[in-house]
């Protein structure tokens, strides 16, 4: 019985279980906090993504996995096994990656402001794509792909004056944004121009990313329209023609009942429709499709366990129930006001009759994980699971308070193993001076 999709459901002891297991035994095994994946729903995941460049676009295109959603090795080890590229944004990120012998030709690095240092490991490394993102970073990539005696392979960031309709912080196509060359004031033909006249660069093609957590389709086909004009304006004034298109990722998942979601390969449909007809109409060949889903592979395949610990009822106001995680391990409401669906794990099948705010465990007011949340009628000691938190959860924990990390564990077939050890005290202070 699957009630809930994504791998999740309810086993005879009316227990949740993530991939075939027993979400409480987990629980007991390894503690509490605790990330748990689905390698299962996260592979098919990849696959659909990959399956729709093939559909749509005869194959000719890279699923680049953004890896800022979640990164570790095994991560890595998984996408390059399902013949997807990565995202990287950083120098740790990409370490991270070439420390699996992540294949350097599928990876597109990111960033607004990569340190001389980071272009250096990009450029020894052979990164496939590196996108730059102001004219300053053009002239220090040409400068050092001269000095080491390289070529770089560089696309532009371009902000195509998109509104895509999600939360401000996670909105990254309009002019008013800290990535990219914007299109309107003719800064992006400029850099194409500095960029075509830089030796020991190769421009590749164009980059966007419009935002995340992204629910209508229309924003990724008004954007598509908006670069393949752009491409065919470089071609009639440099007489250059650009190879490759990255449309970036942010589809939006369903993180609860009212996250109307649509399926990731209605979006590619769509997009693709749109890529081909303005490609014929413009007089172009069909770029190179890359695209960077982030969210959309990992977050539904975690669930993130807690242990129940105080609560704590205020008259007519609300129910506080505490656990031993919060804001550290999951910093989105706090940051975002996400919303998350919450269940007891060992009181999956009894109905939700309580309504409670759940709050973490740091010495701060706003750690809380959600507001006036059913949930099953809870007591100290039950396990509370929270799903969708494969995304932007282990990647944006903290130590503040100097709570350490949870553990990640990968579940395939009912079978654990730990991918990610949990930080111990010792780690709180191990550079410490
Ligand atoms: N490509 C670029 C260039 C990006 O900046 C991002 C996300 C992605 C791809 C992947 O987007 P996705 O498919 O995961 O939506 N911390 C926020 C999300 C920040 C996204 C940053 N960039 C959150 O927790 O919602």
């Amino acid at each position: 019985m699957e009630v809930f999709g994504n791998g999740i459901s309810v086993n005879e002891a009316g227990h949740l279980t993530l991939g075939g297991a027993d979400a409480v035994s987990l629980a007991r095994e390894y503690g509490t906090p605790l990330y748990l994946m689905d390698e299962t729903v996260l592979r098919q995941n990849c696959r659909d993504f990959k399956d729709s460049i093939d559909r749509y676009y005869d194959g000719n295109g890279l699923v680049c996995y953004a890896s800022k959603a979640f990164s570790c090795k095994e991560i890595y080890r998984i996408v390059k096994e399902e013949g997807l590229g990565a995202d990287v944004v950083s120098g740790g990120e990409l370490a991270t990656a070439l420390s699996v012998d992540f294949p350097a030709d599928r990876i597109c690095f990111h960033g607004n402001n990569k340190t001389t240092e980071e272009l250096t490991m990009a450029l020894n490394a052979g990164v496939g794509r590196i996108v730059a993102d102001h004219i300053g970073e053009l002239q220090m990539i040409g400068a050092l792909a001269a000095k080491l005696g390289v070529t770089a392979r560089v696309m532009l960031r371009i902000k195509p004056g998109v509104d895509a309709h999600t939360h401000d912080f996670v909105r990254t196509g309009q002019i008013d944004s800290k990535f990219g060359f914007a299109l309107e004031t003719g800064e992006a033909l400029a850099a194409v121009k500095a960029a075509l006249a830089t030796p020991g660069l190769t421009l590749c093609g164009l980059h966007c990313h419009i935002g995340s957590q992204i629910l209508d389709i229309e924003p990724f086909v008004h954007t598509a329209e908006v670069m393949l004009g752009f491409m065919a304006q470089v071609k009639r004034e440099t007489g250059y023609t650009l190879s490759d298109l990255n449309l970036g990722g942010g589809f939006g998942i369903r993180y609860t009942e009212e996250d109307d979601a649509p399926p990731y390969q209605d979006y590619m449909e769509a997009v693709s429709q749109t890529v081909r007809a303005k490609a014929a109409e413009l007089g172009l060949p069909v770029p190179f499709i890359l695209i960077e889903p982030g969210r959309a592979i990992v977050a539904p395949a975690g669930v993130t366990l807690y242990t129940v610990g105080a609560l704590k009822e205020i008259p007519n106001i609300r129910t506080y129930l505490s656990v031993d995680g919060g804001m550290t391990d999951n910093p989105r409401y706090i940051l975002y006001q996400s919303r998350y669906e919450f269940v007891i794990a060992n009181k999956a099948t009894e109905p939700k009759t309580a309504t409670v705010t759940v709050a973490g465990r740091c010495c701060e007011s706003g750690d809380l994980l959600g507001e006036h949340l059913p949930l099953q009628e809870a007591e100290t000691g039950d396990i509370l699971a929270v799903l969708a938190t494969g995304a932007y959860n282990y990647s944006m924990a903290s130590n503040y308070n100097r709570v350490p990390r949870p553990p990640v564990v990968m579940v395939k077939d009912a079978v654990p193993r730990l991918i990610v050890r949990g930080e111990s005290f010792s780690d709180m202070y191990r550079n410490d001076i």
